[in-house]
This record gives C-alpha cells, sequence and structure tokens, in this order.
C-alpha cells in the first residue's frame, strides 16, 4: 500500500467535483500524496492508505453512482479510515441550521455501511444551466421562483478547506 489518499467523488453539474478538489488541494499541503478521482474511474482501493467519498444530493440521495460505489468497496472502505461528504442545495437557504440535523438521515445508507470518522455537509451550486430540462429540475425551477433556493454558487470554500484540515489526523498516519 502507497502512503496515499484518496478522494473521490459523484457529481452531475460539477459543483461536487470542485469540493472533492479543494479536499483534495488542502490534504496535499501536508505533503501526502492525493488522487481526486470520479467514482466511474476508481477500481481499486488497495493503493490507498484512507479513503475520502462524497456526492451530490439528489432527492434527499446521494446520487444512484455514489451508492454503488459504497456498496461494491464496502469491505475495503471498512478497513480504511473513511471520510464522507455530500453537496446539496438545502444547506444554502437562510434559516439552514435548523435542517442540519435532519440532512445527518441522508447519509444514513451511507454510514450504515461504513462508518465515517467524519461527516461533511457543504452547500453547492443551483445553476440550472448545467441541468437537464426534467421533471426533477422542473420542481427545482419553481422552488427558485418561490424564493426557497437561490440560484448561485453556494459553496462555502473556508468551511470545506477547515472540515478537510480537521480530517488529516484521522487520515494521515
Ligand atoms: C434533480 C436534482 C435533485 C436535487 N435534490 C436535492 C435535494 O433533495 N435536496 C437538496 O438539498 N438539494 C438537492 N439538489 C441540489 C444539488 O444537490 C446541488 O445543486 C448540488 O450542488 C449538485 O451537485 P453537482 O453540481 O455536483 O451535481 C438537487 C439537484 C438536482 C439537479
Amino acid at each position: 500500500m502507497e502512503n496515499k489518499i484518496l478522494v473521490t467523488y459523484s457529481s452531475q453539474a460539477g459543483s461536487t467535483a470542485g469540493v472533492a478538489e479543494a479536499i483534495g488541494k488542502t490534504l496535499s499541503e501536508s505533503g501526502v500524496g492525493v488522487d481526486v478521482l470520479p467514482m466511474k474511474n476508481v477500481k481499486d482501493l488497495s493503493a490507498y492508505q484512507a479513503v475520502v467519498a462524497g456526492s451530490a444530493i439528489h432527492g434527499q440521495k446521494w446520487l444512484p453512482e455514489a451508492m454503488a460505489f459504497m456498496h461494491e468497496h464496502q469491505a475495503e472502505l471498512s478497513r480504511k479510515p473513511f471520510a464522507s461528504f455530500m453537496v446539496c442545495i438545502t444547506l444554502s437557504m437562510a434559516n439552514a441550521d435548523q435542517y442540519r440535523d435532519g440532512l445527518k438521515d441522508w447519509m444514513r445508507p451511507v454510514r450504515e455501511l461504513v462508518r465515517p470518522v467524519s461527516e461533511g455537509y457543504f452547500a453547492g451550486v443551483l445553476d440550472f444551466s448545467r441541468l437537464p430540462i426534467s421533471f426533477n429540475t422542473l420542481s427545482m425551477r419553481l422552488a427558485v421562483l418561490f424564493g426557497i433556493w437561490k440560484e448561485s454558487d453556494h459553496r462555502d470554500w473556508i468551511a470545506i478547506r477547515n472540515w478537510a484540515e480537521n480530517l488529516k489526523p484521522w487520515l494521515i498516519k
């Protein structure tokens, strides 16, 4: 096993990829080797001493690809330090704090497969120019129309970097 960390992600429109890159950059500042890869490009975890995995949220869930990754690699992930994160739009709301506890439920299916040393919850991006027109995105357009969500990049880079910084003692031995 090499002395390397994997940061892997599932993203539809790219914002979760950006969060993963920021996490990877913060971890790599300690001098440890870090690969940041989409889950579809990860076949084998044996090269990694620790894994950070994250997904965009659709319908209050990690993307199906991300849950498939967890099922496929459950045994190996259970033997390594593992941290998980999610990127969603609920956390961009002005009253997001009242939803924070409830959001932990959305990570439950992940936690039931592999217990993370830490869980990261981040606001993402709503940009309809990057999304297909579908029933699901239509309901999101309505939510914007009614002022529930705002179309914008809500990523809080300081919160993301702080979380990654706090992971170091767990992941880097
Ligand atoms: C079809 C669809 C469903 C979504 N469902 C939720 C949801 O249930 N809760 C939430 O907080 N955000 C939801 N979002 C917002 C996304 O999680 C957010 O835009 C995120 O930044 C997308 O990540 P990505 O750019 O990596 O795909 C949804 C977005 C889309 C397009």
